[in-house]
Formats: structure tokens, C-alpha cells, sequence
């Protein structure tokens, strides 16, 4: 695999957006793998604001000649609030490419979620979940993740029912996650995140909020499969480059990370 951006354009079908009911075999939008490589764009904390409608038009526009495949790692709105999702749905109509989604932390501050995520859909984005979506054999699987830390100093389900629903939102996370990849049979697998599954990507931070950037726990889970690499957000401070235990590449990818190709979003060549 190389990160890297390049100059071909391709129109691959629409996104099919897949839904949020039992685990399914993955959507797959290609009726046969295609043996070449893809080039799989990856952005998070696009932050849409309320007056901002426009923002990612050019940006959207450009990664039709850039990219195969767009993934969007959470923080897609500012606060998860209606119009601001209706102001990205809008911009999205400029991306000829399929996407898929993961939510993040500020797309649930107004306490809809699901709204978000139902406008986003309606726009073509696939959000990803407990189904898994593949696109040119490549398989993608996604949820929001929480924090917790890492490793030894991860904090452990222990004393009062807030400390112990707090580490049960990331175990929910990891359970979502593993009923994903383990419907994907495809070589390739690439796993999007919100929060970081590595200390690595978080470095840069302050240490006192590490814990709440992301959590080991997520790690554990990638590192049960054979996933290709994993591309993460909300850690806007953070660094691009990281590994799992098992060496699995971990990049963040959120906006305001330098990125290799000085670009706003990673290209990983698969
Ligand atoms: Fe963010
Ligand atoms: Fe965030």
C-alpha cells in the first residue's frame, strides 16, 4: 500500500447506501473486484458549519480527479445540527465518487444523530455501522469509536455505574465493529474511526485529554483481523502516521493534520 495523490479520474457507481438494521453480508457495489489499485481518499472534522454552505465544493470537486473512493471520519458537522448537514448534503452533490461515513462526537451535540446520518444517506454517503460496505473488492467497515486511553493506563470498567457505562460506549463501539469485519471476506479491508485506536496518531495533544481522543480497545478489534490500514479523526492536534500492536498503519486524517501529499485529505493507494 502507498499514500500518495494521483491524477486519473474514474466514475465508479453511486454509493449504495446500506441500512442500519441486523448484520447483512456487505454491500458490494461492484459485481467483480477490480485488480487494480484504488485510490481511497480519506478526510475527517469537515466541521460543516451553519453559514458555510459551499465550503467543500471545490474540495469535493477536485477529489473526482483524485480518488476512487472518498471515506469521511467523523465530525462531518459542527453540532449536529440539521442545517448544517443539509449544508454538506448539498456540497456533496459535487462528488462524483461514492463515499462512506462514520459519525463523530460533534454530530451528536444536538441530540439527533440519527438525522444526521439520515441526510448524509439521502445524499449518496453509505454510513457505515454493524454492515460493512465493498467497493472495487475492497471491503470498508466503520463506527464512531469512544475514548478510554491507552494501554496499560486505559481506563477499566471498575466502581460507579458512570465509569462503568463510560468504558461500555467504546465496548459497544468495538462489538459494532467486529460484527462488521467479520462479515467482509474481501482481501483488503480498510476500518474507519472517529476517535484514534493508537496513542501514535493522538501524539501532539495535550496528555491530560489522551484519554478522551480515543482508546485501545479499538485496537484490540482491528488487530483480530487482517485489516489493510485505518483511517481516524478528532484528534485535530494530533499526528498523521501511527501502528497498531500488530503493525496495522493507523492515520489520522482529520482536516487540520498535515498530510503527505499537503493536501486536506489523505490518498492511500490499496
Ligand atoms: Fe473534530
Ligand atoms: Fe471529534
Amino acid at each position: 500500500m502507498q499514500e500518495s495523490a494521483v491524477k486519473a479520474a474514474k466514475k465508479p457507481a453511486p454509493a449504495r447506501p446500506v441500512s442500519q438494521a441486523a448484520p447483512q453480508p456487505a454491500a458490494n457495489d461492484e459485481a467483480a473486484p477490480d485488480k487494480g489499485v484504488v485510490r481511497i481518499a480519506a478526510l475527517g472534522d469537515l466541521h460543516m458549519k451553519e453559514h458555510a454552505a459551499g465550503y467543500y465544493k471545490e474540495l469535493f470537486t477536485e477529489l473526482n480527479d483524485t480518488a476512487d473512493i472518498l471515506c469521511l471520519c467523523g465530525d462531518l458537522t459542527d453540532f449536529g445540527k440539521t442545517i448544517e448537514a443539509e449544508n454538506l448534503a448539498e456540497d456533496l452533490r459535487h462528488l462524483k465518487i461514492p463515499s462512506v461515513a462514520v459519525l463523530g462526537n460533534h454530530d451528536y451535540e444536538c441530540g439527533q444523530p440519527e438525522e444526521v446520518s439520515r441526510i448524509l444517506h439521502q445524499a449518496g454517503v453509505c454510513m457505515l455501522g454493524e454492515n460493512a460496505h465493498i467497493h472495487k473488492g475492497i471491503g470498508f467497515a466503520g463506527v464512531k469509536g469512544f475514548g478510554g486511553g491507552f494501554g496499560r493506563r486505559m481506563l477499566g470498567a471498575f466502581g460507579e455505574p458512570m465509569t462503568k457505562a463510560f468504558v461500555k460506549e467504546c465496548m459497544d463501539e468495538c462489538n459494532k465493529l467486529e460484527i462488521a469485519l467479520r462479515s467482509l471476506h474481501t482481501e483488503k479491508k480498510i476500518v474507519l474511526l472517529h476517535y484514534s485506536p493508537v496513542e501514535d496518531t493522538v501524539v501532539g495533544e495535550p496528555e491530560q485529554i489522551y484519554a478522551y481522543l480515543g482508546c485501545s480497545r479499538l485496537a484490540e478489534t482491528i488487530d483480530r483481523y487482517e485489516v489493510t490500514a485505518v483511517v481516524h479523526g478528532h484528534a485535530h492536534r494530533g499526528s498523521y502516521r501511527g501502528k497498531t500492536t500488530k503493525g496495522i498503519p493507523v492515520f489520522n486524517v482529520a482536516a487540520g493534520i498535515e498530510k503527505d501529499n499537503g493536501k486536506q485529505y489523505a490518498v492511500l493507494e490499496v
